[in-house]
């Protein structure tokens, strides 16, 4: 029987495995104990792992996997990558070596500056609110020394403070707009801190200065980041646009540019063609212990920023040059939060040399952009199964936990035949008769 509970997050975690399973998974036995498999028997290990969130009964893996061979500008990078989804690192893999021995990717940071608002509401007169606002907003920098010093020292802290009045758009709103650079941490919490400190001092200071009073609605960083862009690139010569699965690098390059502008008009196709692009980076951005939903949710706002939801890379052939190339939103951190808490972090991180920020956005929109040149080089070439299908092999030889030896023949026969999930199944029940 499926039931309500109070005080579950104050039950130890063994009770609250026995109360999920007892109440939602009608006592089973085997899902107890999938549960308790993959808890991890280095105590401190896991303890760490049970203090990220609250009322944590188990742990949920994902693969790490490597990217070797990325080549960003002239250095060579292996690209730790946590995904499920089976091709993408072996799409991320093989993009990095056709563009390795095509002068690798160039990557510039444009932009890294993020935003903050406090949003609040004022019923008075507008001129008198403008006025006190330039007179207070010294006063609002200074109340947030003690929270900006150690980054003010570092060269980052808040770089400009606003009033803007929205009330054409919502009757009384107004916000205080702050734009941060916060280095080489993603800065939630600090432009959180900020912006909670900016409107304390702000209704404060408003009670002794104004006859109406402002009330605060609240006060938070923005994941939109249209100022913390870096662009990506990768280009050559048509000619060498050649390889086992590219016959006419002319037609291919065509193709390609077509594909792409088909992206950049066609909100259907925009969103796939992201959703690709976002394999690449959400992978790199979990791997280094980043917010994926943070980076999710303003990549896909800036694709949607002139007004109609759009493609995230561009592509071009002039004087006999293929370009191809990306310019994206991405708010990364390499301190704080999970990358000094995360062992596997860590470790990610030390695989890419200890990245600054700066560096990590570049890794990130280079695996974006290799993501979606492998796909786009399948949808135009070969198509898009016959690379998923000979990874998914795996998945369904696993389903049905096939021997290592199966597998073997298995993988073997469909070197030379077309994977289906029917024709897998038939050639494990062969197999086994
Ligand atoms: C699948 O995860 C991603 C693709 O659909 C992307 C695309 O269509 O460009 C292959």
């Amino acid at each position: 029987m499926q039931k309500s509970v109070s005080g579950f997050s104050k039950l130890s975690k063994s009770k609250k495995i026995d109360w999920i399973v007892t109440h939602y998974l009608s006592g089973s036995t085997a899902s107890k104990d999938t549960l308790l498999q993959y808890i991890n028997s280095d105590k401190k290990l896991q303890q760490l792992h049970d203090e990220f969130i609250e009322n944590t009964i188990s742990n949920y893996y994902l693969p790490l996997g490597i990217a070797p061979n990325f080549k960003i500008n002239n250095t060579i990078y292996a690209i730790p990558m946590a995904i499920e989804e089976s091709s993408v690192v072996a799409a991320a893999s093989k993009a990095a070596k056709f563009w390795m021995s095509r002068g690798g990717f160039k990557t510039k940071v444009l932009s890294t500056t993020k935003i903050g608002q406090v949003h609040f509401m004022f019923h008075g007169n507008s001129e008198k609110l403008h006025a006190f606002y330039t007179a207070v907003q010294p006063k609002l920098l200074e109340a947030t020394r003690g929270i900006t010093k150690n980054m003010d020292a570092r060269g980052g802290g808040v770089l400009d403070l606003v009033l803007n009045d929205k009330t054409t758009e919502i009757k009384g709103y107004y916000q205080l707009h702050a734009t941060f650079e916060t280095l080489d941490a993603m800065g939630a919490n600090f432009i959180n801190s900020c912006l909670e400190q900016f409107a304390k001092t702000f209704k404060a200071e408003a009670e002794k200065h104004l006859d109406s009073p402002i009330e605060i609605v609240m006060s938070i960083l923005s994941n939109y980041v249209p100022n913390c862009i870096v662009r990506a690139e990768v280009s050559c010569p048509i000619e060498e646009l050649i390889d086992k699965n590219i016959e006419d690098p002319e037609l291919f390059a065509k193709k390609f540019v077509q594909a792409i502008s088909i992206a950049e008009v066609e909100p259907y196709r925009a969103v796939t063609h992201n959703k690709g692009i976002m394999n690449g980076i959400d992978a790199v951005v979990l791997a280094t212990g980043n917010d994926f939903r943070a980076i999710e949710a303003g990549v896909h706002a800036y694709a949607a920023r002139n007004g109609k939801y759009s493609s995230l890379t561009h592509a071009k052939v002039e004087n006999g040059i293929f370009t191809f190339w990306t310019e994206l939103p991405l708010a990364l951190g390499t301190v704080g939060g999970l990358t000094n808490l995360h062992p596997l972090v860590k470790v990610a991180l030390d695989i890419l040399g200890k990245p600054s920020a700066k560096e990590l956005m570049q890794i990130v929109a280079v695996a974006g952009l290799a993501q979606n040149f492998a796909a786009i080089k399948s949808l135009t070439t070969t198509g898009i199964q016959e690379g998923h299908m000979k990874m998914h092999l795996m998945n369904i030889l696993n389903q049905f936990e096939a021997t290592a030896n199966e597998k073997k023949t298995i993988v073997d026969y469909f070197k030379t035949h077309t994977v289906t999930h029917r024709a897998v199944v038939e050639a494990i029940n062969a197999l086994r008769q």
